[in-house]
């Protein structure tokens, strides 16, 4: 598994970019799409290159479990900083707790490219450390140091929802091709470990080693 080191976070964004583009072309593409302050330089240029979402399919990858939060839901984040500049169809979009909607990517759903960043304590979407490699979409609890990495966020760490839906760990490993993201020397580390160290659900991001088709960009 390699880690592919880019110059600076504009070469990141427009590196995934490129892939998003291309992934737009195939029919009726499939993507898994996350939040969090590594995508937002992708985001910001995938609305500057104007493309044609009409016919893709969104699935974001995690989202709180709190009716009070507005402005700090997933949903909020996913609309600002992409999908209201786009022209996606709004029935193709799909949150984790729409469980009405959600479908379940585990059985035939096939992705074309998930997106993925990484947390500190080597988190993908909200599985945690100790998440079964062959987890499905659920509610989970937040572990402490999510709730203080993500109280940047929020007025205050007591405003930080402390559960949330996430997409498992096996329907994100089904997805056809993943790129997972990192951007900063605070998640070298981690994102090392994960890559080279042993495969383990200690650290969920390592069972990504197992996947036939993945990269890895980091930038400092
Ligand atoms: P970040 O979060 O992009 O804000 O660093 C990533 C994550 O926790 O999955």
């Amino acid at each position: 598994m390699e880690i592919k080191t880019l110059k600076n976070y504009k070469e990141l964004s427009s590196t995934v970019a490129d892939i998003v583009e291309y992934t737009l072309t195939l029919p009726e593409p499939k993507l898994i799409l996350p939040t969090g302050s590594t995508p937002l330089g992708l985001y910001k240029e995938l609305v500057n290159r104007q493309l044609d979402w009409s016919t893709t399919t969104t699935y974001n990858l995690d989202e709180y479990v709190d009716n009070t939060i507005q402005n700090q839901s997933y949903r909020y984040f996913m609309m600002e900083n992409l999908f209201k500049h786009i022209n996606m169809d709004d029935d193709n979009i799909y949150f984790s707790g729409d469980t009405a909607v959600w479908p379940d990517l585990s059985y035939g759903t096939e992705v074309d490219l998930c997106l993925l960043g990484i947390g500190g304590n080597g988190h993908i979407a909200f599985n945690e450390p100790g998440s079964s490699f062959e987890s499905e979409t659920r509610m989970v609890d937040l572990t402490e140091e999510t709730i203080k990495d993500n109280s940047r966020f929020f007025p205050s760490i007591n405003d930080v929802p402390t559960q949330a839906v996430t997409m498992g760990l096996k329907p994100i490993m089904s997805s056809k091709k993943i790129i997972l993201m990192a951007n900063g020397k605070h998640k070298k580390d981690i994102l090392e470990q994960a890559m080279y160290g042993d495969i383990t659900e200690n650290i969920p991001a390592s069972v990504l080693q197992t996947h036939t088709n993945m990269e890895t960009f980091y930038c400092d």
